[in-house]
């Protein structure tokens, strides 16, 4: 199979790094790596963005990372989207696994050492650094919230991870909700729980209509974490709930994606003062997914100096986020 696509390898002048996402080209890490690599000091480290279709076709999955295996000049790649379709497509074209990626069965980072081309699963980790900062400790102890999270694909599945991961009972919700629009990933989900120790009650529900999705949210208790992990908005257009999908009081609406339309976003932000939402982007989680991955691949770490430091370059870059009240929103406010 692999010889099938070794034939479009193209062979790289400049150390190239790679992002495979669905409209890689307008993403702000287009703009923010080449000062990312000036200020670590690997100016001559470029970015290519490698744009697949949502579920596309495993032999273009492969292509994409043979181009990365075989080609000397070709470190490695932040992978979004499609984390699950991309390794499920090229496995067997991985010399080595690390544990995150085995248990999620996804890949976001690939990255070579010598020979070997290697597979990680940052999201666990990058999803719950997120998570920690959105949501300080304790927060389960102190709100009895539940969690409902849209989407049970890469990310759906390392936030069911990270809240699994939690030592501190406090730091994980009783209930942990989860709705796709497959069944598949469901189910692999669902594996990947039932393989794991937990005392998280998990629900899954199959369903692709917005009012069933918002009679689920309606349904959640006060002090809830209700997350968008399906990339509509951003991806595809639209939003899991509709515009009069209530969200619980007191809770926490988590849009994991920084730009798009971001509908979910702007849903939440309409009832920020009526229901007391608090409403977090995906800005943070796409610097700390960058900057573990550039770590990974570049073999390199980064303090918490560092992070901070790249942090300041990438906001002077970050597109704005502005809140545009619709007709009809249930609180403008
Ligand atoms: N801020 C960041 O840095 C950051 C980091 C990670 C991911 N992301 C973004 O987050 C999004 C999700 O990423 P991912 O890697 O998890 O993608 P993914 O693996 O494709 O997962 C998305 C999941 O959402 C499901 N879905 C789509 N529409 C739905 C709906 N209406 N109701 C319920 N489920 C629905 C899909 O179901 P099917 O199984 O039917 O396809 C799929 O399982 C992407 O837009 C990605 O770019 C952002």
């Amino acid at each position: 199979m692999v010889d099938d696509i070794t034939h479009n390898i193209v062979t790289k002048t400049k150390p190239t790094f790679y992002f495979v996402g669905v409209t890689t080209h307008q993403s702000s890490i287009m703009k923010v790596f080449p000062r990312w690599m000036q200020a670590i000091g690997r100016p001559e480290v470029v970015i290519e963005g490698i744009n697949h279709r949502i579920h596309d076709d495993p032999k273009s999955y492969r292509a994409t990372v043979a181009q990365i295996k075989y080609d000397p000049l070709s470190l490695g790649a932040l992978v979004t989207t499609h984390k699950i379709d991309l390794l499920t497509a090229s496995r067997y074209m991985f010399d080595g696994l690390h544990d995150s990626a085995d248990q999620t069965g996804e890949v976001s980072s690939i990255s070579k050492r010598k020979e070997q081309l290697w597979g990680h699963a940052k999201d666990p980790l990058t999803s719950g650094l997120s998570l920690d900062a959105i949501l300080g400790p304790g927060y389960f102890g102190k709100s009895h919230g539940h969690v409902l999270c849209f989407g049970a694909g890469g990310s759906g599945k390392a936030i069911s991870l990270h809240f699994i991961s939690r030592t501190n009972p406090d730091d994980r919700p009783k209930k942990l909700i989860v709705n796709n629009r497959s069944e598949a990933r469901l189910l692999e989900l669902k594996k990947m729980v039932d393989s794991l120790e937990t005392d998280i009650l998990f629900e899954y529900n199959q369903n692709v209509d917005p009012t069933v999705n918002d009679n689920i949210m309606a349904n959640m208790p006060e002090g809830s974490i209700v997350i968008n992990a399906t990339g509509m908005g951003k991806d595809t257009p639209g939003s899991p709930v509709t515009n009069s999908g209530l969200f619980p009081r007191n809770s926490i609406a988590w849009e994991i994606n920084y730009r798009g339309e971001l509908d979910f976003w702007h849903q939440a932000m309409a009832q920020r003062h009526s229901r007391n939402v608090m409403v977090e982007d995906g800005w943070l989680y796409f610097l700390h997914g960058w900057t573990q991955v550039i770590a990974e691949v570049l073999d390199l770490e980064f303090d918490a100096r560092t992070f901070d430091e790249l942090g300041k370059i990438a906001e002077d870059l970050r597109p704005p986020l502005v809140y545009i009240p619709k007709n009809g929103d249930i609180d403008s406010g």
